[in-house]
């Protein structure tokens, strides 16, 4: 069997969660390959609401295994809440939620050093979760991390040994006094690690390898977009992991051959959060209208989100990049109000126009749109493709026309129920 690959396509918050929690009943198993508690995804259905952030979305549903794979970074802090807020709903996860020993953990001190890092720069800050993100990848690549393995002998030593220079680092590079804020955080972090170490700690890459040779079906979860990748996305406005499929065979073990649907998340419009270009944002009433009809504030931080009109060079990167084989439209309720929806096809700079996504988005870039007619009506009751719209047909052709990729679901609201197969 290959693996299925489902991800953004934008800058995050695409909807990848609920589309997740869709698809589990036609998988064995569901595994996350990259990113850490940055990610928020969120999960609606009968009277549950419940916001994600290591754990795999798939764990609503009964009779399946949860994986959190090597290329994850957890916070123990964060997991044990997670795990504390599913248990107090009835959720229990000891049985189903497996987690690779080479996952990295975000120390207490990478928090502080993300925060203190974001401070220093000022203007040109990131717009970090401030979640520990950037400095627990920078220990892993450079060869000083702590894995989830490591915490099964002689943890407290190592941890101490690992800690020391980013201390050093805080008190003489940043100035900062950390030590009482440490203290209060490194006992609900060790509480967090005793969590940890009453699940299942794999080798998720031979586990998941070996299941796909047993005829197991297995869909691969991403977090963050396409456009905060670290190698492809606004650089440095992106996040500190791949975001791409490509990052699926890292974060999981996959080997390449072995990747079959790559499943595109995209929103009928588009968001971002924190700094860095958006060239088609609409800082005007427009934009405001979709945040509102879109509840368009961050699942982790509570942060307003950028708004703008969907962006098909934007789109059309993405698309390579994962190679993806079919597309997800996600929020098109969210465009029910407009009369007419505006969508930008090429970006014109200093009178040149270019359907290419350049290195760097310069200040003047200005999206060329089309116009196309909106919908004018409430989507949200429909649960068949049959009753749409004949305008929202429309659109969605023209967006399968312009990336030569098929639209095989819409969803109309964040309910399970309100997503309609193509
Ligand atoms: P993720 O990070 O990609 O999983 O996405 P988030 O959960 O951060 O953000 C998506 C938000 O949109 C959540 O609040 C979802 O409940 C909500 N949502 C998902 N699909 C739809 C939809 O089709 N319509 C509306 N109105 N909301 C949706
Ligand atoms: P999900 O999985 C949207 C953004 C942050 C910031 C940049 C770097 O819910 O789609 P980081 O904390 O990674 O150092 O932040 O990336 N960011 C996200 N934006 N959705 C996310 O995840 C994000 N994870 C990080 O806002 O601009
Ligand atoms: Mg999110």
């Amino acid at each position: 069997m290959k693996a299925d690959v489902l991800l953004g396509l934008q800058w995050g918050d695409e909807g990848k969660g609920k589309v997740v929690d869709v698809l589990t009943p036609e998988y064995d198993i569901i595994a996350r390959f990259q990113g850490g508690p940055n990610a928020g995804h969120t999960l609606e259905f009968s009277n549950i609401k419940q916001v994600l952030h290591t754990i795999p979305s798939g764990i609503f549903r009964k009779n399946k295994i949860n994986v959190i794979g090597n290329g994850v970074v957890i916070d123990p802090i964060i997991f044990k809440k997670e795990i504390e807020s599913l248990r107090e709903k009835g959720f229990d996860l000891s049985g189903n939620l497996y987690i690779s020993k080479k996952a990295h953990l975000i120390l207490p001190t990478h928090l502080l050093l993300d925060k203190a890092s974001e401070e220093s720069k000022g203007k040109t800050k990131i717009g970090s979760t401030l979640k520990g993100i950037g400095p627990a990848y920078r220990d892993k690549t450079g060869r000083e991390g702590l894995r989830v393995g490591d915490i099964l002998t002689g943890f407290v030593e190592k941890y101490r040994c690992r800690t020391e220079n980013h201390k050093n680092l805080l008190s003489s590079y940043y100035h900062r006094e950390y030590r009482e804020a440490l203290e209060i955080h490194e006992k609900e972090w060790f509480e967090g690690i005793d969590v940890l170490k009453s699940f299942r700690l794999i080798d998720s890459e031979v586990f998941i390898n070996q299941m796909l040779d047993e005829g197991k079906t297995v869909l691969a979860e991403g977090a963050q977009g396409t456009l905060l990748d670290i190698d492809f996305g606004s650089y440095p406005f992106v996040t500190s992991s791949n975001t791409i499929c490509a990052g699926a065979c890292t974060g999981l073990g996959l080997p390449p051959g072995k990747i079959g649907k790559v499943l595109g998340v995209f929103k009928a419009y588009c968001t971002r959060v924190g700094s860095g270009p958006f060239p088609t944002e609409l800082k005007d009433e427009t934009g405001d209208l979709i945040r509102d009809a879109g509840r368009e504030f961050g699942s982790t931080t509570g942060r307003p989100r950028r708004c703008g009109w969907l962006d098909l060079v934007a789109l059309k990167f993405s698309i390579m990049l994962n190679g993806v084989t079919e597309l997800i439209m996600m929020k098109a309720d969210v465009l029910d109000r407009f009369e007419t929806l505006k969508v930008c096809v090429a970006y014109e700079t200093g009178g040149v126009v270019s359907e290419t996504f350049p290195f760097e988005i310069e200040d003047d870039l200005k999206p060329v749109y089309v116009d196309l007619p909106g919908w004018h009506t409430s989507l949200t009751d429909i649960r068949n493709s049959g009753d749409f719209p004949g305008n929202l047909k429309k659109y969605i052709r023209f967006i399968e026309e312009e990336t030569g990729i098929p639209v095989t679901i819409a969803s109309v609201g964040p309910n399970r129920n309100q997503t309609i197969i193509l």
